[in-house]
C-alpha cells in the first residue's frame, strides 16, 4: 500500500556507519527536520526518501531497499536512493555545495568564477538525474492524492518531474536558506530550469518574508505572473509561495540540555573558562557563518579596552562541514590562522583569548550556550538560523543576543537583540562592547522578549502549518482544473 505521506530530502534522519550490513549503526543527525516532521510520519504511515551518504548508508540501501529506524519520534520507514557515486558527487558537491548553496548566500567570487563551463553543463545534467531519480521514488511510495514534502535546494528540479508523472499529487517544497535577488540570480544560466523545477509543487515554502519576495521577484524577471503570495506556472496551476519561520520546541531542547554530557561538558569549560567573561558562537564551519569577521571584531574589542585581556574568552564552536570543498578547506585554514593570529598577538601563558573547536559535539555546543554571557551570531546571509533562538532559551544568564541582520531570525528576534550589519566588523565590536556594559535589568528584559519570540511556531506547528495549507493549495488547484 502506498504512503499517504511523503518526504525527500538529501540528507536523510539518520546515517549509519560500521562495516557490513549486519554491524551497521544509524546514527540521528543533529538536523531539526526529523523533530519536526518526525512524529506524523510515523503516525502516518509515511516514508522518508533520502540519499545514501555514506559507505554504509550504501551498503544498507544495497540490502534493503525499505528500512525502519526507531526513533524517539517514532518507527519511520525510510527509503535510501544510491546513486553512482559520480552521478552523486556531480549532485551534491559540485551543483549542491559549490553553485546552489554560494548562489543562496550570494558568495560566489565573482572576479575569478564560477566557471559556467562544459563540467558545469555535465555536473548539472547528473544533478537533473538524481532529481529525477527522487521523483521516480516518490511516485512509487505515494499512495493516491497523497502528500509529497521535498526539502531544499537539492531537490528543486523533483517537484515538476513529480507532477509530470503522478499529477494527483499534493506537493509542496520547501527552502531551508536564503533566496537571493534576481540581479544576483541571474548569473546562475540554468536559473529558469530551477524555477521551473520548483514551481511543479502546489507550495512553497521559504523560512521569512524576505527570502518569500526575491523568489516571487525572480519568478517575475523571468517572465512567470506573480502576485504578492503566488506564480502562475506554466502549465497555468497557480503556485502557492509562502513562509513558515520555524521556531524551538523548547521542552525538548530544554530536555536535551539537562543531559548529563551536557553538564559534563559546562564543568570543562567552566573549569578552562575560569571568571572571565564568556563570549560563545556555535556554527558550521563555512563562509556564510562569517566566522572570520565575529574574529576581527573580538580583536578589535581586544585593541579597544585592554583592561579586558585576561578577562574574557571567546569559544568559537565550528564544526566542520562538506570538507570535500576547497572552498571550505581553505575558509577552514582561514580561520584557524586567524585564530593562532590572535592568541599569539594578544594572549600569554594564562590566558588564551580564543578557543577554537571543529569537531562536531552537540552537548558542547549545548553546554557552552548555557553559560555564555554573550550569544554571537553574525552570519553573511542565513535562512533561519536555528542558534540564534535556541541559545537564548537555554542560555542561564540572559546573554545578550549579537544577531546579523541578514539572518532570516532577525525578523523574529530584533526586538530583542543587539542587531549589526554582518559586514561590519566595527559595529559588530561596538555590539560586543555595548553587552558588556548592559545593565543586569536591560539584560533580562531583552532575553525575555528573545525568549518569547524564539519559541513561537515550535517544528510541530511549523509542519502542521504546511499540511494545512497544502491541502487548501491543492484543492484550489483542483477547484480551477475543474471549472
Ligand atoms: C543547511 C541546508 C540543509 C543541509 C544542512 C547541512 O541547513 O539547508 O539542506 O542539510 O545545511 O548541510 P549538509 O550538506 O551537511 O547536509
Amino acid at each position: 500500500m502506498g504512503a499517504s505521506l511523503v518526504v525527500a530530502s538529501n540528507r536523510g534522519p539518520v546515517q549509519f556507519t560500521g562495516d557490513s550490513d549486519e554491524t551497521a549503526v544509524p546514527r540521528r543527525g543533529g538536523g531539526g527536520l526529523v523533530t519536526a516532521i518526525g512524529p506524523a510520519l510515523a503516525d502516518g504511515g509515511g516514508v522518508w526518501i533520502a540519499a545514501s551518504m555514506s559507505d554504509a548508508d550504501r551498503r544498507v540501501a544495497a540490502s534493503r531497499p525499505m528500512l525502519t529506524v526507531v526513533l524517539p519520534e517514532g518507527r519511520i520507514r525510510l527509503r535510501l536512493l544510491s546513486p553512482a557515486q559520480e552521478v552523486y558527487d556531480a549532485f551534491y558537491n559540485e551543483i549542491g555545495n559549490r553553485v546552489l548553496w554560494p548562489l543562496n548566500h550570494c558568495l560566489f567570487d565573482l572576479a575569478r568564477g564560477p566557471a559556467f563551463d562544459g563540467a558545469f553543463r555535465a555536473a548539472w545534467k547528473h544533478f537533473r538525474t538524481v532529481n529525477e531519480g527522487y521523483a521516480a521514488a516518490c511516485a512509487d511510495a505515494a499512495a493516491t492524492n497523497a502528500e509529497v514534502f521535498v526539502h531544499d535546494y537539492h531537490l528543486a528540479l523533483a517537484p515538476s518531474a513529480l507532477r509530470r508523472s503522478r499529477p494527483d499529487l499534493k506537493i509542496a517544497h520547501y527552502t531551508h536558506c536564503p533566496w537571493p535577488d534576481p540581479h544576483y540570480f541571474a548569473v546562475l544560466p540554468t536559473g529558469r530550469e530551477l524555477i521551473e523545477g520548483m514551481l511543479g509543487a502546489d507550495l512553497l515554502g521559504f523560512e521569512v518574508p524576505r527570502w518569500a519576495a526575491n523568489f516571487l521577484r525572480c519568478c517575475a524577471a523571468l517572465g512567470h505572473q506573480v502576485d504578492s503570495a503566488a506564480v502562475l506556472a506554466p502549465d497555468g496551476r497557480r503556485v502557492q509561495v509562502r513562509s513558515y519561520p520555524l521556531g524551538v520546541d523548547a521542552t525538548q531542547l530544554r530536555r536535551a540540555a539537562a543531559a548529563p554530557a551536557v553538564a559534563a561538558g559546562r564543568r570543562r569549560l567552566s573549569s578552562m573558562s575560569g571568571d572571565a567573561v564568556v563570549v560563545v558562537r556555535v556554527d558550521r564551519l563555512e563562509p556564510s557563518k562569517n566566522i572570520l569577521r565575529g574574529l576581527r571584531a573580538f580583536q578589535e574589542l581586544l585593541t579597544r579596552r585592554p583592561e579586558l585581556r585576561g578577562r574574557i574568552v571567546h569559544w568559537v564552536l565550528a564544526y566542520e562541514s562538506r570538507q570535500q570543498v576547497p572552498e571550505y578547506q581553505r575558509y577552514a585554514g582561514d580561520l584557524h590562522s586567524a585564530v593562532a593570529e590572535i592568541n599569539a598577538r594578544f594572549g600569554d601563558s594564562r590566558w588564551t583569548p580564543v578557543r577554537l573547536a571543529t569537531d562536531d559535539d552537540y552537548p558542547r555546543s549545548l553546554a557552552a550556550l548555557s553559560l555564555a554571557d554573550m550569544i554571537v551570531v553574525n552570519p553573511l546571509w542565513d535562512g533561519q538560523n536555528m542558534v540564534a533562538k535556541e541559545g537564548p532559551v537555554i542560555n542561564e544568564k540572559d546573554a545578550p543576543l549579537l544577531l546579523s541582520r541578514n539572518a532570516g531570525a532577525a525578523d523574529d528576534l530584533a526586538a530583542g537583540a543587539l542587531m549589526v550589519n554582518p559586514f561590519d566588523t566595527a559595529e559588530l565590536a561596538d555590539a560586543m562592547a555595548a553587552a558588556l556594559d548592559m545593565t543586569a535589568e536591560e539584560r533580562a528584559e531583552r532575553a525575555a522578549l528573545v525568549r518569547e519570540a524564539a519559541v513561537r511556531a515550535p517544528p510541530r506547528e511549523w509542519f502542521g502549518q504546511q499540511r494545512r495549507d497544502l491541502a487548501e493549495a491543492a484543492g484550489l488547484q483542483a477547484s480551477t482544473v475543474h471549472r
